[in-house]
């Protein structure tokens, strides 16, 4: 593989990595501030960064040893409407900075399985970045976000609100392939 297709993929693996735990914790304050939906939120778009660092581990299967990660983070974590600002912003530079360079990177080299990861990550965020944006908007006026179901691709990470396509519209993966985040409480609204 090539040399800087392997190391953004590894940056890659690291960043997704760190969303991952970034989104755990955070889906944990939520819970504590009675935003059960923002919580779920959280919960689904972490699984969704655990099947994108997956994808890109895998196509580093042919390492073997240690590597230093270059990878952006976002930090200051806080209180949910924090937490959000930030998963905003990570989403943002994953869609319009890091991505898009890796892709072209992966195209211009050849590195058609890196192509594929990026590629799958990078329609993923722009959704993650939709769902966040909307749950900012109902924490900042107080309110847990209005929510339906949220499914993951376990294929892909590809996430979606509502009932789950027939194949997956990034990597046309089955119905089945799909793992659902459902609202099993009832949802608290808090007073303005
Ligand atoms: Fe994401
Ligand atoms: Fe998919």
């Amino acid at each position: 593989m090539k040399e800087m297709t392997q190391q953004h993929l590894i940056n890659a693996f690291g960043g997704e990595s760190m969303a991952n735990m970034r989104y755990r914790h955070f889906s944990n304050q939520a819970e504590k501030e009675n935003f059960p939906n923002v919580a779920r939120l959280f919960e689904a778009i972490a699984h969704a960064e655990y099947i994108h660092a997956g994808d890109h581990y895998r196509e580093l299967k042919h390492l073997d040893g240690g590597f230093i990660a270059g990878s952006k983070g976002t930090f200051g974590p806080g209180k949910t409407a924090q937490n959000l600002k930030l998963a905003v912003e990570g989403e943002q530079f994953e869609i319009t900075e890091m991505y898009p360079v890796y892709m072209e990177v992966a195209k211009l080299q050849g590195e058609d399985g890196a192509y594929r990861s990026f590629h799958w990550s990078y329609q993923t965020e722009k959704k993650h970045k939709e769902l966040f944006e909307k749950a900012k908007r109902a924490v900042d006026a107080g309110n847990d976000v209005d929510l339906d179901p949220i499914q993951v691709c376990d294929v892909c990470g590809y996430t979606l609100e509502g009932d789950a396509p027939d194949n997956c519209p990034v990597c046309s993966a089955k119905k089945k392939q799909f793992r659902a985040f459902v609202d099993n409480r009832r949802v608290t609204r808090k007073t303005p």
